[in-house]
C-alpha cells in the first residue's frame, strides 16, 4: 500500500470500507458495521440503493457534464419538485452544504442591496451553529476553533447565545440583512430550536424587513420525518440551504428561496461550474422519487418512535453512561455522561458507527430506509456498549 499523501486535517479512524448495503458497511476484511452515521446524515437512502445506482449509471451512459451555459433538464425537474414541496419559488444548485450557505448569504445581501440598502449586509447567527468551512461560513458559525489562524473573520456576522431572544433583538440593527439558524443544531449537539422561538424570529424579520434563513443541510430532506424540519414548526423561512441527504451520497446542495428573496440574484451575479450537473441531478431526482413516495416519511416517523423508546429505556438503565436523549425523527442524539468519544468508541467495538457532536453528544443518524428490526439491532449494540462502559466505570470507582 502506498503511503498516503493527504493533508492532516482529518483524524481518521483506521477502518476501510469497501462496499455498503442498506444500513450496513463492509470493510476490506469483510467485517460488517451497522451504519448509524450515514456519512454524517448523507446516505439518506442507505448504501447502494438500487434506484440511485440505476439513476446514476443510466445518466453516466448519457452525459456527465455540460455546464450551466446550457439548459439542464434534470435541474428544471428537480427545482420544480423542490419548490412544489416547500415554501420556495426558486432554486440554485451547489455541490456542498457550505456552498448552499454561501448562496443563501449572498442572496440575502443582494436582496437588501437591490432594495436600496447596501448598508444592510449583517447576518445574525447563533452560538453552537455550524454552517460549513468556507471563510464566510466559519464566520457565520462563529466558532473560535474553526476561525483561528485564517486571518480576519469575514465581516458582517453577529452571533448571539442559542435561544436568547433578548440578545437577538439587541443584535438587530440598521445594518442587519437576515437571521440565519439551523432549526435543529446538528454539529452543535442535536439541539432543536423551540417553534415559539422560530415564530418570534419570523415576526422580527417581518417587522424589520429582514430575511429568515434556515440551514437544513443536516436536519432537512426527510431526516426529521417530514421533508423539511421547518414543517414541524409552522414557520417558513425566506431562504433555505440544503445538502447532504438530497444527494444520498452524491455531492449535491441547493439554496431555495422565495421569488422575493431571490430578486437580487439576477443573471451573472452568482455562478458555479459543477453545481447542478446532470449526474447530480439524476441522483437528486432519484432520491426524491423514493422520499416522496407514499409512506416513506411515515416509516421514518414510525421507526423513530421504536428507536426513541428503546433509547429512553437504555437511558433509565444506564444513567452513568447516558444523560439525555434528544432530537426529532432519525436525527437523534445521546448526551453522554462520560466522554461522547468513549461512547462512540465503545459502539464501534460493537461494530456500530455513530458520529460525535458538540455538547458531548453522540449523533445517531441512520439511513432513512432503516427498518424497525434494524433499529432494534442498533439498540442492542448500544446496550452492549453501555454495559461495558458502565462496568468499566464501576471498576474505576471501586
Ligand atoms: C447544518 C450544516 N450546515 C452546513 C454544513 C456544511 O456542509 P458541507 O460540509 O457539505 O459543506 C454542515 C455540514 O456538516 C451542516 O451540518
Amino acid at each position: 500500500m502506498a503511503e498516503a499523501a493527504l493533508y492532516d486535517t482529518f483524524a481518521r479512524v483506521p477502518l476501510r470500507f469497501e462496499r455498503g448495503e442498506g444500513v450496513w458497511l463492509v470493510t476490506e476484511g469483510g467485517e460488517r458495521y451497522l451504519d448509524f452515521g450515514a456519512g454524517i446524515a448523507v446516505n439518506s437512502l442507505g448504501h447502494s440503493h438500487p434506484h440511485l445506482v440505476e439513476a446514476l449509471t443510466e445518466q453516466a451512459n448519457k452525459v456527465w457534464h455540460t455546464s450551466n451555459l446550457y439548459e439542464v433538464p434534470g435541474q428544471e425537474r428537480l427545482s420544480r419538485r423542490l419548490v412544489d414541496n416547500s415554501f420556495a419559488d426558486k432554486v440554485f444548485f451547489t455541490n456542498s452544504g457550505a456552498e448552499a450557505l454561501e448562496c443563501a448569504i449572498k442572496t440575502a445581501r443582494r436582496y437588501q442591496y437591490v432594495k436600496g440598502h447596501p448598508e444592510k449586509f449583517h447576518i445574525v447567527t447563533f452560538e453552537g451553529a455550524f454552517h460549513g468551512r468556507t471563510l464566510a461560513t466559519i464566520a457565520a458559525g462563529g466558532q473560535a476553533k474553526y476561525l483561528e489562524g485564517f486571518g480576519p473573520k469575514v465581516e458582517g456576522f453577529d452571533q448571539v447565545p442559542f435561544g436568547d431572544l433578548e440578545a437577538l433583538k439587541a443584535a438587530v440593527t440598521e445594518k442587519t440583512a437576515a437571521i440565519l439558524i439551523e432549526p435543529i443544531q446538528g454539529e452543535g449537539g442535536i439541539r432543536p430550536v423551540p417553534k415559539e422561538f422560530l415564530a418570534a424570529l419570523r415576526d422580527i424579520c417581518d417587522q424589520n424587513g429582514l430575511l429568515l434563513i434556515f440551514d437544513e443541510v443536516q436536519c432537512g430532506v426527510g431526516r426529521t420525518g417530514k421533508m423539511f424540519a421547518y414543517e414541524w414548526t409552522g414557520v417558513a423561512p425566506d431562504i433555505m440551504a440544503l445538502a447532504k441527504g438530497i444527494g444520498g451520497g452524491f455531492p449535491l446542495g441547493a439554496c431555495l428561496a422565495t421569488a422575493e428573496a431571490a430578486s437580487g440574484m439576477t443573471a451573472g451575479v452568482h455562478g458555479t461550474t459543477y453545481g447542478g450537473n446532470p449526474l447530480a441531478m439524476a441522483v437528486g431526482n432519484a432520491v426524491l422519487d423514493v422520499m416522496l413516495a407514499e409512506g416513506f416519511l411515515e416509516n421514518v416517523r414510525d421507526v423513530s418512535l421504536v428507536f426513541r423508546q428503546g433509547l429512553a429505556s437504555l437511558k433509565d438503565r444506564f444513567p452513568d453512561v447516558i444523560e439525555e436523549i434528544r432530537g426529532e425523527g432519525l436525527l437523534l442524539g445521546i448526551k453522554a455522561k462520560l466522554l461522547a468519544g468513549e461512547l462512540v468508541g465503545a459502539m464501534r467495538d460493537e461494530k456500530m458507527l455513530a458520529v460525535p457532536a458538540g455538547d458531548n453528544v453522540v449523533r445517531l443518524l441512520p439511513p432513512l430506509t432503516i427498518t424497525a428490526q434494524e433499529a432494534r439491532e442498533g439498540l442492542s449494540r448500544i446496550e452492549k456498549a453501555a454495559e461495558k462502559l458502565a462496568a468499566a466505570e464501576l471498576k474505576k470507582s471501586a
